[in-house]
């Protein structure tokens, strides 16, 4: 008898295939409550459970530490930039030639959620300006509207986005004009996810009876969309050479600097790190460490304590370049890497996850439960043929807003912009009285001119 194929029979055997595929790696009872579900949930649920390689998601102990070969393992050397040494006019030029010539992207990674923070919107969304309240976004996005205007060109932005911050992201920035960003300069792209498992058992975990629970899949998959979206293509196309991307909780972050991106270039780079001196061994921050000679980010969550910790002959930490997560990447570095950027590395973290049991009901946990994993954007370091570490001071780049209270808490980062703009108008000679707030906004400030006065300059 012949068998003829119907819409039936292929939709059976695709989930037979899948059921097979999932009995094989001991996942099978994500498929549990099948048949109680709506074809547009089915539709779902399948479509989450193919986009996963369910045998990567092997997990092993968390939180510990990476078994590193001491032997290999050297402090990167480094150049020093700073602010004022804006005296290296050659540098300078260099910077501010190639943003003319239109040859600069920015990528700001925003998909973290406010909610450390007490925020139900995206982290971007925080008012962080001590006078004007603008908020990290606006900071961030007016930099590179000032640095177009003043250089004459355009830069366009690319907001990376994740599933839970893409359409407010989309909403705010729209409703804000993007702060004066031509609309051809505006892009944001959103990463995808990847599924948590059972800490203990490995298992995938359902958010609900048509759902894995999801999250995002760390900002080494901005890379990955990048490529997939065409946006890389597009931005080289354009004339894109170099990306200059950092963290959307760095409201000091030298976005567009022209002494930094001279730096990038003077040294022929394929990617500059920017470093700033660890404080002490306990510090959050990721360590850029060369492993046989090539510069990488050891996390703080997995370098060793000994290592961390250990210190010169002067009693300065002897690995101390502290990942601000500021770097910058030749369009040509990443065109050439892009096969790799779904083979990173998977990092794991343990969570508490809430999920549904096998009845469906909700479980919430005390404890962390469940595993996430993530790729880390700078894994690709090791591939760059030439890194620039250079080091700035915290005071004019690194003020990351981490925690509602305490170190890197609004307040403090709040501080520290007062404190960066007092000593930025005391360089062109204005004297401000001690206890009085004040905040310099890039649409009224120069990059590149000295002899710029706060508000003489209309933007
Ligand atoms: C990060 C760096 C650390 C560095 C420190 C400096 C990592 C893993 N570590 O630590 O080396 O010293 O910043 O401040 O990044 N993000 C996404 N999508 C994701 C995950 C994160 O866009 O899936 C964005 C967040 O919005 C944030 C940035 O990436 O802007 C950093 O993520 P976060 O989790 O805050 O990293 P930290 O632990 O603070």
């Amino acid at each position: 008898m012949t068998h003829t194929m119907n819409q039936t029979d292929f939709g059976q055997t695709a989930t037979d295939q899948l059921r097979n595929r999932l009995a094989a790696a001991g996942q099978e009872h994500t498929l549990q409550f099948w048949d109680q579900l709506e074809p547009g949930e089915r539709a779902q649920l399948t479509a989450q459970l193919e986009s996963i390689d369910v045998n990567r998601l092997n997990c092993q102990d968390e939180g510990s530490e990476l078994d590193l070969d001491e032997a290999t393992l050297t402090a990167p050397d480094q150049i020093k930039w700073s602010a004022d040494s804006s005296e290296d006019e050659s540098l300078v030029k260099l910077g501010e030639q190639m943003m003319s010539r239109g040859e600069l992207g920015v990528l700001i990674a925003a998909g973290g959620q406010g909610t450390r923070l007490g925020l139900s919107q995206p982290k971007g969304c925080l008012p962080i300006g001590p006078v004007t309240g603008a908020s990290l976004f606006q900071i961030l996005i007016e930099k590179v509207v000032a640095a177009s205007r003043e250089f004459d060109c355009e830069i366009p932005v690319v907001m990376l986005c994740s599933p839970a911050t893409h359409r407010e992201t989309i909403e705010y920035l729209d409703a804000e004009n993007w702060f004066g960003l031509p609309e051809s300069c505006r892009h944001t792209l959103c990463q995808k996810t990847l599924p948590a498992v059972d800490r203990k058992t490995g298992r995938l975990l359902m958010e609900s009876p048509s759902s894995l629970c999801l999250s995002p899949n760390g900002h080494g998959g901005h890379l990955s969309e990048l490529v997939d979206c065409g946006l890389l293509e597009k931005l080289t196309d354009a004339g894109v050479t170099t990306l200059f991307y950092c963290q959307v909780d760095n409201p000091m972050a030298p976005l567009c600097e022209p002494g930094v991106i001279g730096e990038h270039l003077r040294n022929e780079a394929e990617l500059t790190v920017l470093v700033t001196p660890r404080t002490s061994p306990e510090e959050k921050v990721g360590t850029v460490i060369c492993v046989d000679g090539v510069p990488q980010v050891i996390e703080y969550t997995i370098i060793p304590e000994e290592l961390a910790a250990r210190r010169d002959a002067e009693g300065r930490l002897e690995f101390r370049a502290a990942n601000t997560g500021i770097h910058l990447f030749d369009t040509a570095f990443l065109q050439r890497e892009a096969n790799h950027f779904s083979s990173l590395p998977l990092h794991q973290a343990n969570k508490k996850v809430p999920h549904i049991d096998e009845q469906g009901a909700t479980v919430i946990p005390d404890e962390p439960n469940a595993i996430k994993f993530e790729r880390f954007i700078f894994d690709v370091f090791p591939r760059s043929r030439k890194t620039l570490v250079l080091e700035i001071d915290p005071l004019t780049g690194f003020a990351p807003v981490k925690n509602a209270d305490g170190a890197n808490s609004p307040s403090e980062v709040q501080g520290q912009i007062l404190q960066a703009n007092r000593a930025w108008l005391a360089s062109r000679g204005l004297r401000v009285d001690e206890g009085v707030p004040v905040e310099t906004v890039p649409m009224l400030t120069s990059f590149t001119d000295p002899e710029i006065r706060l508000g003489r300059r209309v933007a």
